[in-house]
């Protein structure tokens, strides 16, 4: 099962998928897309079955969940690739809650609500791997990037609490903290840092070696050395990010 299958990474990913021979269910809000790569699938003899939900209605999310498994079982490998960012400072959306809600509501909550009854559905039957396709501002604190890398962080903060549990009944988690990527997604804030990005293919080529390897947790180098930093020094942290924004750095 792949969330937001209807595009972007998990769109890339659930047609691997299919390619090599997998029965795919995807997720996501657009049906029609979503439909679109059915066609093409049934076009080449793959399976990839749809189911169209906004995970941001937990409810909707939770009872898509129990389709799924009522319909095919539990799945042997899930990816949660659903996911929404924005780019706003403090003083843009101090008044918006509703950015952080909707933030929250597809990266956290709804990929909590999807996933929870599945996980445990797979730990019924003691098999299966999670995979949660989160991203490097989860592990660097960004101005900016507040509302997006706190929703990412929170999932995986629950992830990593349940992942022994689930480890204990046989079901493996991965981790894969991404720097960007060219998709829709990032297409807004585009040229605007002076940092190498992964074209679609190459973030598809990372998720497909963790849904071979099944490591525990892969990200860049440098997010894990600027992420600890931040959380050993965070005075430093805020320091320097102060310095950087009085100088005119817009991160
Ligand atoms: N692009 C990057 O630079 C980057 C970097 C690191 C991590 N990531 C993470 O990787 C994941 C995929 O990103 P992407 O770049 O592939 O994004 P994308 O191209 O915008 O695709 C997002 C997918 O999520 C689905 N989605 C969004 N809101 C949803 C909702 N409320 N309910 C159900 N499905 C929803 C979308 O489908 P519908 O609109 O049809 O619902 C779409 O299939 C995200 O979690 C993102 O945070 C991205």
């Amino acid at each position: 099962m792949v969330t937001g299958a209807s595009r972007g990474i998990g769109r890339q990913v659930a047609w691997r998928l299919a390619a090599v021979g997998a029965r795919v269910v995807g997720l996501a809000r657009g049906a029609d897309r979503l439909a679109e790569v059915r066609a093409r699938a049934r076009e080449r003899g793959l399976s990839f079955d749809f189911r169209a939900v906004d995970l941001r209605d937990s409810d909707a999310a939770g009872r898509t969940a129990h389709a799924i498994i009522d319909t095919f079982g539990p799945p042997d490998l899930v990816i949660c690739c659903a996911g929404h960012s924005i780019h706003r400072y403090l003083a843009e959306y101090a008044e918006r809650f509703h950015d952080v809600f909707r933030l929250a509501g597809v990266n956290y909550l709804g990929a909590v609500a999807v996933l929870a009854p599945l996980a445990d559905q797979m730990a019924r039957r003691g098999a299966g791997h999670i995979v949660s396709v989160s991203t490097t501002a989860a592990d660097v604190p960004t101005p900016g990037w507040s509302a997006y890398g706190a929703s990412h962080a929170a999932f995986d903060a629950w992830l990593d609490a349940v992942a022994g549990e689930l480890r204990a009944a046989g079901v493996a988690v991965s981790s894969l903290h991404l720097p960007r990527v060219a998709t829709a997604m990032s297409a807004p804030t585009a040229g605007r840092y002076p940092v190498p990005e992964l074209t679609l293919n190459q973030a598809a080529d990372a998720v497909c070696r963790v849904i071979v390897r099944r490591p525990r947790l892969v990200r860049p180098w440098w997010a894990t050395a600027a992420g600890g930093a931040v959380h050993a020094l965070p005075h430093l942290a805020d320091r320097l990010w102060s310095s950087l924004l009085r100088a005119g750095v817009r991160p």
